[in-house]
């Protein structure tokens, strides 16, 4: 530690300059983001939507920029208001969460909801403490608002800004330990004036310069303060702890079609991974060596047939689902599941693994149903 702090650039004689170089160069070359005020309007009197940050700020864990904009966009068509998305139904809010991932987000996010509209009048708290009492609103998310839509000093720290931050310091910690140790180099180096603007171009800077690979310290405005720049190694950033493999959980997923076409479809329980969501019939996941994928799971007696395997990975868990259809004349069937016709399959809340399952079985499946809504 203390070689680490003798390596250090003196943070209180550079902090004027760095942030000051970082907010100039931001000026010119920030993202035009939907839920961003730019620059030149912040300074034309914009002030941030506190309901478009938090929302964007959900949206963004664990999903890129690109994914997440044309889900922002359908979000705040539909609910344009924190109070609309308080009042809207579960299911609706959970179908177009569809796709996003990560699903326990979407019900904090409903949960979230509500309690700014009952508790707060529709207003969120402006300060990292009071969004943290608030569901699904953790450390990082409770400073990027508290940041963003408040201008209030808090240290963002999300994955782009711990590559920034461990770089310019030469952090040698690996993470996750080095985390409160680059919250705190975060902190000092987070100017008091325009703070929501200084985290912005920290992550811009980290998405186009200072990226995992490659990257282009020629063009960096803080080169002149970045230790890693120095050693030429600023790849080696974030040191990382050596990764686990992920543990293997198998299991089986029935894809019953009738003549329609349409799919037997049911919904998962409330709790849990997945909760709430959409799924066809299968088995339990499980980790077993003598977990059951074969047919003799199936849900009901019919002429099924292997499709292949489907891999997903979960952040915890690595999923292989063996993938059987059967072509059924009859809609008989037990259980308290529905038929849904393949056009609107899409609209269903179903997440990722379940539409590469369906998709595993037919492969025309969203295919047509995206055709026959005539949308690209
Ligand atoms: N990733 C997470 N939050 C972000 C933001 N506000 N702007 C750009 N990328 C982000």
């Amino acid at each position: 530690m203390t070689g680490l702090l003798q390596r250090r650039p003196k943070c209180t004689d550079q902090q004027p300059a760095l942030s000051q170089l970082l907010l100039e160069w931001y000026d010119r070359h920030h993202r035009d983001l939907p839920w961003r005020i730019s620059p030149s309007m912040a300074k034309a009197g914009h002030t941030p939507d506190p309901y478009h940050i938090w929302l964007s700020e959900v949206m963004l864990q664990q999903t890129t920029v690109q994914a997440v904009k044309p889900y922002f966009a359908k979000f705040l068509a539909l609910w344009p208001r924190v109070t609309d998305l308080a009042a809207a139904d579960s299911e609706d809010v959970m179908k177009a969460w569809a796709g996003l991932g990560y699903y326990a987000r979407a019900r904090n996010l409903k949960k979230c909801a509500e309690v700014v509209a009952r508790d707060h009048g529709g207003h969120f708290p402006d300060t990292e403490e009071g969004l943290k009492a608030l569901p699904g609103i953790g450390d990082y998310t409770a400073a990027a608002i508290a940041a963003i839509a408040f201008n209030r000093h808090a240290a963002v720290l999300d994955g782009n800004i711990e590559r920034v931050v461990s770089r310019l310091y030469a952090v040698e910690t690996p993470l996750p330990t080095a985390k409160p140790h680059l919250r705190s180099l975060t902190g000092l180096i987070t100017p008091t004036d325009r703070p929501g603007d200084f985290a912005q171009a920290v992550m811009d800077l980290g998405s186009s310069i200072c990226t995992p690979k490659r990257p282009v310290c020629s063009l960096c405005p803080l080169n002149a303060h970045c230790l890693a720049f120095r050693d030429h190694n600023p790849e080696t950033f974030p040191r990382k702890a050596a990764k686990k493999a992920k543990p293997v959980r198998v299991g089986a997923a029935f894809v019953a079609v009738d003549a329609t076409p349409a799919v037997y479809l049911q919904k998962r329980g409330e709790t849990g991974l997945l909760g709430g969501m959409t799924e066809v019939p299968g088995t339990e996941w499980t980790s077993r060596i003598d977990g059951e994928t074969s047919v003799s799971a199936q849900p009901f007696a019919a002429d099924w047939q292997v499709q292949g395997v489907v891999t997903h990975v979960f952040t915890h868990f690595e999923l292989r689902l063996t993938v059987y259809r059967a072509d059924v004349s009859k809609r008989g069937m037990a259980g308290n599941g529905w038929w849904e016709p393949v056009e609107t399959l899409k609209e269903q809340a179903l997440p990722t693994v379940m539409k590469k399952v369906i998709a595993q079985a037919m492969p025309d499946a969203f295919k047509q149903s995206v055709n026959l809504r005539g949308t690209s």
